[in-house]
């Protein structure tokens, strides 16, 4: 590597907990501070396999559940050569979801197992740090009413944080769980350090390869 690449850092959570303002925020101090970083998100309505997805989201069309989560899993894969090259540029990658939702989404599905879930997105690069906002559902629910997308339903909303809890006992990556129920600039500040010291971590080190 001729220079220090960039880190995969990933904020994961439950509907409401506020991924993708602090995206936003972190990908903002990051770059003020002179860490060159960019914002992803998956899915990624843009690309032809995201808007497949978008319109069974919007409940505009529907698909059958093993193929919406290939198509999940797809629209991950098609930006992995640009993922790749953006690290190896020394740009730290932060993703609002990632394979992570993919698979709680999905095994919170009767009939879904974990591991058939994960297989798809096996060898994915692997994040250096996994943001898990953690929200009580009561407190979500105090935030206001779901959206009225597929899946922002309070029950199924639960099932999928059981799943997220499984996927966290994963020793093998740097899940980090904060309270998502603090003020913004506060869970922006603790964001922000766990992400600086991952990506002084990642710097010297290989793109890891996701549950392998
Ligand atoms: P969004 O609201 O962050 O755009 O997320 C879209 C929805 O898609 C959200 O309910 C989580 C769900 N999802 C999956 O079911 N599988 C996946 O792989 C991803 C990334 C999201």
């Amino acid at each position: 590597m001729s220079c220090r690449r960039g880190a995969l850092i990933v904020l994961e959570g439950v509907d409401k907990a506020g991924k993708t303002t602090q995206c936003k925020k972190l990908v903002q101090a990051l770059k003020e501070s002179g860490r060159p970083a960019e914002m992803m998100r998956f899915p990624d309505r843009t690309t032809k396999i995201g808007q497949l997805i978008s319109a069974y989201l919007e409940k505009k069309s529907n698909l059958e559940d093993h193929t919406v989560h290939l198509l999940f899993s797809a629209n991950r894969w098609e930006l992995v050569p640009l993922m790749k090259e953006k690290l190896e540029q020394g740009i730290s990658l932060v993703v609002d979801r990632y394979a992570f939702s993919g698979v709680a989404f999905t095994s919170a599905k009767p009939g879904f197992s974990l591991d058939w879930c994960m297989n798809p997105d096996v060898g994915l690069p692997k994040p250096d740090l996994v943001l898990f906002l953690q929200l009580h559902p009561a407190e979500a629910a105090q935030r206001g009413e779901f959206g009225t997308e597929r899946y922002e339903v309070g029950d199924f909303q639960k099932i999928v944080m059981q799943k997220f809890e499984l996927l966290m006992k994963d020793p093998s990556l740097n899940w980090q769980v904060i309270d998502a129920a603090k003020s913004i600039e506060d869970l922006h500040a603790e964001i922000k350090t766990h992400s600086e010291t991952a990506i002084t971590m990642a710097e010297n080190q290989p793109i890891g390869e996701l549950w392998k």
